[in-house]
């Protein structure tokens, strides 16, 4: 039987009077690569903070690995926020910022193992060879594979991913996705990433979500990246009606 990384059903997310998520229900197999698509305020990174357990969903049930969100064991789940902010004097070094993904702290002293295991996922990364260099200078490219680094080093089972493209230039971009795609088949992992790049989920995404507030359409990239669906995700862009979305989106 084909083990489910994520079940969703009837998930209803209220933001203060704000519905952010409605009727979102999708089963995504284990193994699989879900591009999340919407336009700004589609509740994209809400779907991912409800995935993490630090979302209560209003309405709905939502499973990680047949766990409740955010009650599975936490190594099956490694995240990367949409915003990377680092102080570009931060003296800091890539095996630490990894270490520290190990600990859950910040390492003062970095035992062997650790190294280890730190190294490893650096070199996974492309990122040995700038063992040497501070964090605070490396591009945004480099600075990026370390912290996908830091989330392969506890080899999680799901890998959620918010918008990691942002900030990158394309050799970068191609470098990530084929990074994604060899810790996805060498550890059966799940991936689970927001992107606004239609492409990137047409080549690489098995399975593809498109939102705005509500579900839209959940399947292979060539069957909801179509005229009609795209139409009411993206044709209400920067007008709060979700009424008419609703409305006008009956099957
Ligand atoms: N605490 C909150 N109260 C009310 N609305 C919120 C709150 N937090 C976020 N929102 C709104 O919820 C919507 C969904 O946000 P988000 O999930 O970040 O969208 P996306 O990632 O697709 O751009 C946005 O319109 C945002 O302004
Ligand atoms: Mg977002």
């Amino acid at each position: 039987m084909t083990v489910m990384a994520v079940e969703t059903e009837g998930l209803e997310v209220r933001l203060g009077r704000h519905v952010a998520l409605e009727g979102i229900g999708f089963r995504l197999p284990e193994n699989g690569f879900l591009a999340i698509l919407g336009p700004n305020g589609a509740g994209k990174s809400t779907l991912i903070k409800v995935l993490l357990g630090l979302q209560t969903p209003h309405a709905g049930s939502v499973r990680v690995f047949g766990h409740p969100a955010g009650r599975g064991p936490t190594r099956e789940v490694g995240y990367i926020p949409q915003i990377k902010t680092l102080d570009r004097q931060f003296p800091a070094l890539p095996l630490e910022l990894v270490v520290s993904g190990i600990r859950g702290s910040w390492p003062w002293r970095i035992r062997r193992e650790e190294r280890e295991q730190a190294m490893e996922a650096l070199t996974i990364a492309g990122m040995d060879r700038k063992l040497g260099t501070p964090l605070g200078q490396l591009s945004g490219g480099e600075l990026q594979r370390v912290y996908l680094a830091r989330s392969f080093v506890r080899r999680p089972r799901l890998l959620l991913l918010d918008e990691p493209a942002t900030g990158m230039d394309a050799l970068g971009e191609a470098d990530m996705y084929r990074l994604l795609e060899g810790y996805r088949s060498h550890h059966k992992a799940t991936i689970i990433m927001i992107t606004h790049d239609w492409d990137v989920a047409r080549h690489h995404s098995s399975h593809v979500l498109l939102l705005n507030r509500r579900q839209i359409g959940f399947g292979e990239a060539q069957e909801v990246l179509v005229g009609e669906a795209l139409r009411q995700a993206y044709g209400h862009v920067g007008h709060a009606h979700p009424m008419t979305v609703q409305d006008s989106s009956r099957d």
